[in-house]
């Protein structure tokens, strides 16, 4: 038995469960058939697999899953387990905070993105239309598992690219020893993610989210690239070409940090590592006046919005930044021109 199983057995006997559900990408059971069978032998346990992709994090699959438990006759004391990426995490996290008003769960994250963001912290949601995260609580899962890396090996480039943003995102904010270190891999894989590298995301995260549970202020820091990064997700979704979270992200801390440069709060030098870090592992599109306009849009519908103004992390170098800066809308379209 592994570590994350081994954990996850003593946490679930402590907590006397009967009922277990793991809610699953179908990509993920299909890799990972026996990844629970030393578990299923001691708690009863039911698989409810979800298709793979951002499409699932709907209102539609959550009530799939609703459905299903209640069709299981799961009571609120069955425990919900999310095995998966960013996405099953996110709905998953939804469903148990939402059925028959809460019941508990945690979080087995199999990508690089879920390992160092979205399996903490509590936020969960799903997306109405392409606005993303647009319905959602925040619930805390009752515990966190140890990160199982091996999950790393089966990740396409694309998903580790997604969680590579996430990754840069992390050091930039408050690891600058760690952006240093990325600034020197020049090759990204699964081998030479480094283990220190993901504790010491988890280590930054639980820091924000422990002083800002419900993301107030001082947890907005955790947005930095978001702004940007969501929109350009949203535009790219409907445009029927999606792009993964984490490389949005990516694209926008490109953005961000040009964003701040030009109107003088980042010191340029960072900006240019930022710029040459996010250039030397993604593709920074060329946008069209169209969709500077539909970017624009959306960017309009961020929930930390104000008055004509969009807010965004304010970055002042590697390691230096804090949480809102309103930057007019006209500044923000011109950046991505
Ligand atoms: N992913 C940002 C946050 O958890 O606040």
């Amino acid at each position: 038995m592994n570590a994350l199983v081994s954990e996850l057995q003593q946490q679930l006997r402590a907590r006397s469960v009967r009922k277990l559900v793991v809610i699953a990408d179908a990509t993920v059971s299909a890799l990972y058939p026996h990844y629970w069978d030393e578990l299923s032998h001691e708690f009863p346990t039911i698989f409810m697999d979800v298709p793979a992709g951002d499409a699932s994090k709907s209102i539609a699959q959550a009530e799939q899953l609703w459905l299903q438990l209640l069709e299981a006759c799961c009571d609120r004391d069955v425990f919900i387990l999310n095995f998966g990426g960013g996405m099953v995490c996110d709905l998953g996290g939804f469903v148990a905070a939402t059925y028959k008003r809460g019941v508990r769960f945690a979080n087995c994250p199999t990508t690089l993105l879920a390992m160092i963001d979205a399996a903490i912290g509590g936020k969960n949601g799903v997306n109405v239309r392409h606005v993303k995260n647009c319905v959602g609580t925040f619930c805390q899962p009752e515990f966190e598992l140890p990160c199982d890396l091996s999950f790393l090996q089966t990740l396409s480039e694309k998903e580790l690219l997604s969680g590579f943003g996430e990754l840069i995102k992390c050091a930039i904010i408050g690891a600058p020893a760690l952006f240093c270190e990325l600034e020197a891999l020049e090759h990204l894989t699964p081998g030479n993610i480094q283990p220190g590298w993901i504790d010491k995301c988890i280590s930054v995260k639980h820091e924000f989210v422990k002083r800002d549970p419900y993301d107030l202020h001082e947890r907005h820091v955790l947005n930095l690239g978001h702004t940007y990064g969501h929109a350009i997700e949203s535009l790219f979704a409907e445009e029927g070409r999606p792009v993964a979270h984490g490389e949005a992200v990516a694209l926008g801390l490109f953005y961000e940090s040009r964003l701040m440069a030009q109107i003088g709060q980042c010191r340029q030098e960072d900006a240019d590592r930022v710029e040459r870090l996010v250039r030397r592992h993604y593709r920074v599109p060329a946008f069209t006046e169209d969709e500077v306009r539909r970017l624009v849009d959306f960017m309009q519908q961020d929930k930390k919005n104000q008055q004509g103004h969009v807010v965004f992390v304010q970055l002042r170098g590697i390691g230096d930044v804090s949480p809102d800066c309103r930057v007019a809308l006209d500044l923000c379209a011109k950046v991505i021109r």
